[in-house]
C-alpha cells in the first residue's frame, strides 16, 4: 500500500469531523429559519464535503476496498446517500420545522452509523 494512505485517511477523518460540526451548527439554524443567509456557511461546508468525498474515493482506489466487493463500503456508500438526502430535507425541501428537525436528528444518527462502519469495517448480520 502506498505511504500516502495515512495522510489521505487523516485528511478524510478530519473532514468528517469538520463536516459534522458544521452540519450540527448550520442545521440548527436551518431548522428554525431556512435558507441559511450567511454565504460562507454555504461554501465552506460545500468545500469540506467535496474534499471528504474526494478523499473517500481516493481511499477506495488506494486500498482496493470497492463498493459491491467490500460489504462495509457498499453499506457506507448507501448510508452516505441517505445522509445527503436528509441534508436536502433540512436545508431545502423540509416544509415545516418538525420535518426539518426530524431530518436533522436522523442525519446525525446516520452520520454516526457511517463512522461506525468506517471504523469497524463490519456489516450487521442482516446485510449478509
Ligand atoms: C459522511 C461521509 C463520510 C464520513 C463521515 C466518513 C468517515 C470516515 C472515517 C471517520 C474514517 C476513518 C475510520 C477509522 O479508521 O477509524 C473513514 C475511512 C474510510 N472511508 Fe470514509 N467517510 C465518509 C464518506 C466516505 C465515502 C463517500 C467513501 C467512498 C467513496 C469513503 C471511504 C472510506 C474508506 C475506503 C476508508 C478507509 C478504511 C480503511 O482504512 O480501511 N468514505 N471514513
Amino acid at each position: 500500500m502506498l505511504s500516502i494512505y495515512p495522510v489521505v485517511k487523516i485528511t478524510h477523518a478530519c473532514c468528517a469531523l469538520l463536516t459534522l460540526l458544521l452540519f450540527v451548527w448550520r442545521g440548527s439554524l436551518a431548522v428554525d429559519r431556512p435558507p441559511i443567509s450567511r454565504r460562507w456557511l454555504r461554501w465552506v461546508p460545500d468545500s469540506v464535503d467535496t474534499l471528504l468525498l474526494a478523499t473517500g474515493v481516493a481511499l477506495v482506489l488506494i486500498s482496493g476496498q470497492y463498493p459491491f466487493v467490500a460489504g462495509w463500503v457498499t453499506l457506507k456508500l448507501a448510508a452516505v446517500l441517505v445522509y445527503i438526502a436528509l441534508g436536502f430535507v433540512v436545508f431545502r425541501f423540509g416544509r415545516t420545522r418538525g420535518q426539518r428537525k426530524l431530518a436533522w436528528l436522523s442525519a446525525m444518527g446516520v452520520f454516526f452509523a457511517i463512522v461506525w462502519l468506517a471504523h469497524f469495517r463490519q456489516v450487521p448480520a442482516w446485510f449478509g
